[in-house]
């Protein structure tokens, strides 16, 4: 192409402007059908990707596919837990706290809509006091929150948990009452006998519980007081080495 050819000017005029009748510039065509072709690559893959029944392809589903396996590692971690009194009461003492907090996060999904972030009772009732419906010791909160309530008032959460998701937001309940907020609603229920040891707001008692309660927990359980992110401290707890070598 000449020069002249190349930059030959087109007959017309705007207010005394003038264009080139030269072609497009490959970097401008580029940018145009890039994004065109990239449009169509975001959507079939974010759009129909999903559809195809594959999981994982946002950003929010690696997200939480990525917690849930975590959930599975940590769960790993502490084996399956039997919702019995000894296993709560081991899970309501200070060193476990970080287990409380996945009961606390269990609760904050599914509970507070009727318990009230803090517990203190809405649909449902207060769970901060020493007055209780259907249950008189720690174990029936695990069996009333696996079971449900009140006709179904209180829904059943056995098949929607996992059964240490039960066991550790029955724990984290146990650690509500003694609060006892002020609620929305009047009192229900009649009063139950202390939890069989102090819970943490309770000092008198807390050093004799501490000790009876290092007895009733597992030969493992230091390992729990640990950072998470600090798994390397975790070797007294033999399994946990394996775990770590396997998950990515
Ligand atoms: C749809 C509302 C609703 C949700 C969600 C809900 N609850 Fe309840 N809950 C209730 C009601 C209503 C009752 C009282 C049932 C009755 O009349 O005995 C209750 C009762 C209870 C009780 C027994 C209290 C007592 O005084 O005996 C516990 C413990 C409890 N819920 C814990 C939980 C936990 C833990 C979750 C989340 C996993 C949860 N609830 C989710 C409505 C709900």
């Amino acid at each position: 192409m000449s020069r002249d050819e190349k930059d030959r000017l087109m007959d017309h005029d705007f207010d005394g402007i003038q264009e080139y009748d030269n072609p497009i510039p490959l970097w401008l065509n580029l940018i145009l059908f890039g994004t065109i072709i990239f449009s169509l690559l975001y959507y079939l893959y974010f759009q129909i990707g999903p559809l195809l029944g594959t999981s994982g392809w946002t950003v929010v589903e690696a997200y939480e596919n990525a917690k849930a396996e975590n959930l599975r590692m940590r769960f790993a971690e502490i084996g399956e837990l039997q919702g019995d009194e000894a296993t709560l009461i081991r899970y309501l003492q200070p060193e476990n706290s970080e287990w409380l907090a996945v009961g606390q996060t269990v609760y904050r999904t599914h509970c507070q809509s009727c318990h009230a972030a803090n517990g203190s009772g809405l649909v449902g009732p207060n769970l901060t006091n020493d007055l209780y419906k259907s249950v008189e010791n720690l174990t029936d909160l695990v069996k009333v929150i696996a079971e449900g309530a009140g006709n179904g008032a209180m829904p059943a959460w056995r098949t929607r948990l996992h059964p240490n998701e039960l066991t550790l937001v029955s724990a984290y309940v146990a650690s509500l009452r003694g609060q006892d907020l002020p609620s929305p609603r009047p009192p229900e229920g009649k009063e139950i006998p202390r939890w069989p040891t102090a819970m943490p707001e309770a000092p008198p008692e807390d050093s004799d519980a501490a000790d009876e309660e290092s007895d009733l927990s597992d030969p493992s359980d230091p390992s729990d007081t640990s950072d998470t992110s600090d798994t390397s401290d975790t070797s007294d707890t033999p399994d946990t080495p394996a775990i770590l070598d396997t998950e990515p």
